[in-house]
């Protein structure tokens, strides 16, 4: 009876320890990524300076972990040598209990101390990451009884950063790999040559990088303007820089202690402007002004490569090595001999085959080394590698499409994961590409829809989000569109869906900038953030609203926003060009014949219009509006001149109108194509509003 009275009344008490709500004293835990199984218990735990540590790791990696934890702000230097003696106990267990490498239970009991269980070295390190990020909420000495249950949805969590339009030196790189770290990102995919500059130094090739790792201007833009010229160190006033052989492997083995693969990626065939400045011979016969593309034709280009790779391969263990394969020009292929010879020979149809032609040749040569490729989403073009794995980035559909031939597929794609686009309204941002992608819109990417077969699902390795650097030219400006919108990019990768929260992750979120600015980052200030364009919201009403258009020029089916209804839905653009709502022209006038149904007194006409130099599209030079009763003689009201250079830098959103008084039921609005610009792009107008 006593037995069954005890045993009873542990029952009790531990029902009335388990919290059921997911919060302690009304809030939530702020973790990123947010764990996939939480149960809080009542009661703190505090860690101390003398909190002992017992670490289950042998060997090298257990040196490297130590040395790591000694250096965290855990402060936990003491070690004991067995697990009782031990408040912080990391133990291993065996791989069975937990299949996946980088799951981890965390307990942290009033009675028992901390207790972490991992079957690797990945696993302990992340649930220290959730140990160090609860630290920051609650203090050292308050942390919340629970016990934590967690495992990575995807194996992938990656970040790219572009070295070659600007380079960013080794400590920057450190700095953002603690904070990848911290948030469980384990992929760094490293872009490490392009047409703006060879970063890498190969020991075979020191041409590449005396003469093709300094240009003469920083700007991007002023280095177009000036003819894109390659220079040395020590040309007055050249911008450039390299990573020595030794500074890559400091990276490579920074990153790992932080179970951080670096995935270098060297891009082939195009994008190679810098070698075939130093190597012209690398390029097709006839290739004319400067050539982007290595000549496939040539059996040099192929010794070139391998003798790259080779020391690529001695320098970074990664399993995976990326070769680039995206937006190769190829027209210089068509005209050469040696390629068309190559063609013939190899019994190619097209150039798309020539290109994975030369996929399937590194393929083969990173098999023999061990490796395996992965390539931007064009080397499916020509028909894909046997065992290529896709990056895909021209849209989520061209990995999907991979996972379900059967092909691994990583998930980068413009329209969530680039992070060279605005994060916030252009006016309150620093200059950036033309494209719109706010914290929500990273976080709201799925990259596994409900649509894929089960099947397809298990190739689809992760997502990555991507830094291009042609308008980044300092360490602030990077970091800012890095962070937060990184961490989204960490808990999509992490968190199953059904466990992910955008109002919660804003929380942590918001937090999290705080912090990194403490530790002397520079995270976009999302308190501050404007936000979408107000009148993207908005639907219009005014005496054009549902109006039939006619078009005397067309729009271009690449940008036909609603169709023919689309300047009289009441449906305005954002900040994006490609939100469906900005209707684009090229190559002709936007000419339209707006009927509205019956004549009327009209006191005011207009459009809007956006122009970004670095997406191609631009103001119309001017405009001219009319109005008619009968749909054959249109009386001028007005001609709209357009003052702002195409040549100037950054967002423009500029209104064309007309006000005054007028009695009409035809309304023709033109706006011109300025044909002087030298840089053919697109007019993007909305709606034209009529009152
Ligand atoms: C890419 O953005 N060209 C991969
Ligand atoms: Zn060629």
């Amino acid at each position: 009876m006593n037995r069954l009275l005890s045993l009873l009344l542990h029952a009790v008490l531990l029902l009335l320890a388990i919290c059921v709500s997911r919060t302690v004293c009304g809030a939530e835990l702020q973790l990123v990524p947010y764990p996939n199984s939480v149960q809080l218990f009542s009661g703190t735990y505090a860690l101390t300076d003398e909190s002992a540590v017992y670490l289950d790791l042998q060997g090298h990696e257990r040196t490297l972990f130590l040395r790591w934890l000694g250096t965290s702000p855990l402060k936990l230097e003491r070690c004991a040598d067995r697990p009782e003696r031990a408040t912080v106990k990391l133990l291993l267990s065996d791989s069975e209990s937990k299949p996946d490498s980088e799951a981890y239970a965390l307990q942290i009991s009033r009675d028992e101390g901390i207790r972490i269980e991992a079957s690797t070295g990945a696993g302990l390190f992340y649930g220290l990451q959730t140990l160090m990020q609860l630290t920051e909420q609650y203090g050292r000495d308050r942390l919340p009884c629970l016990a934590i249950e967690d495992a990575p949805y995807l194996r992938h969590r990656g970040l790219m950063i572009d070295v070659s339009r600007h380079y960013f030196p080794k400590e920057f790189l450190f700095r953002q790999l603690d904070v990848m770290a911290h948030y469980k990102l384990n992929r760094f995919h490293w872009h490490l040559v392009d047409g703006a500059g060879w970063r890498i130094e190969i020991r075979r090739y020191p041409q590449l990088t005396q003469q093709a790792a300094w240009r003469t201007d920083e700007s991007i833009v002023a280095w177009e303007d000036h003819g894109l010229k390659y220079a040395t160190m020590q040309t007055p006033g050249a911008y450039g820089g390299y990573y020595t052989q030794e500074e890559v492997r400091e990276v490579v083995a920074y990153a790992a202690e932080r179970y951080i693969t670096v995935i270098p990626e060297i891009e082939m065939p195009g994008h190679n402007e810098e070698v075939l400045a130093v190597f012209p011979e690398l390029a097709c016969t006839d290739a004319g002004g400067r050539p982007v593309d290595l000549c496939i034709g040539n059996p040099a280009t192929l010794v070139f490569l391998e003798n790259v790779l080779s020391e690529v391969l001695e320098l970074f263990p990664s399993a995976y090595i990326h070769i680039g394969g995206d937006e190769a020009a190829k027209t210089a292929w068509e005209h050469c001999d040696r390629c068309r010879k190559r063609m013939e020979e190899e019994g190619l149809a097209s150039v798309d085959e020539l290109q994975s032609w030369l996929i399937r040749q590194m393929e083969r040569f990173l098999h023999a080394h061990g490796r395996r490729l992965v390539g931007w989403d064009e080397i499916m073009q020509g028909g894909l590698s046997p065992d290529a794995t896709v990056m895909s980035w021209r849209g989520p559909q061209y990995g999907l499409q991979a996972a379900t031939m059967g092909h691994d597929a990583i998930l980068s794609p413009i329209q969530y994961c680039y992070f060279n686009f605005y994060q916030d309204a252009p006016e309150a941002h620093v200059l950036s590409w033309a494209g719109y992608t706010p914290l929500k819109k990273v976080y709201d990417f799925n990259p596994i829809p409900d649509t894929l077969s089960v099947e397809a699902r298990g190739h689809i390795l992760g997502l990555q989000a991507n830094l291009w650097t042609e308008y980044i030219p300092t360490e602030q400006q990077a970091e800012s569109m890095l962070w937060p919108r990184g961490l989204a990019i960490a808990e999509t990768g992490w968190t199953r869906p059904e466990e992910k929260s955008y109002a919660r992750f804003r929380t942590c979120a918001t937090e999290a900038v705080s912090r990194l600015r403490h530790h002397g980052l520079h995270p976009f200030d999302l308190e501050r953030e404007v936000g979408e364009r107000v009148e993207y919201g908005d639907t219009l009403r005014h005496l054009a609203s549902g109006c039939p258009v006619r078009y005397l020029q067309p729009y271009t089916e690449e940008y036909p926003a609603g169709g023919d209804t689309a300047l009289t839905d009441g449906l305005q653009g954002g900040w994006s060009y490609e939100d469906g709502r900005w209707q684009g022209f090229i190559g002709n006038d936007m000419d339209v014949v707006i009927d509205l149904g019956a004549e009327q007194p009209v006191r005011e006409i207009g459009a809007n219009f956006i122009q970004d130099r670095f997406g191609w599209f631009w103001l119309p030079c001017k405009v001219e509006i009319s109005v008619s009763s009968d749909n054959e003689h249109f009386t001028p009201l007005a001609v709209v001149e357009n003052d702002l250079p195409f040549v100037q830098t950054g967002f423009y959103l500029r209104r064309f109108g007309w006000k005054g008084s007028a009695e009409a039921r035809y309304v023709r609005y033109v706006a011109r194509y300025d044909a002087a610009n030298p840089k053919k792009g697109f007019l993007f107008t909305d709606e034209v509003v009529v009152r």
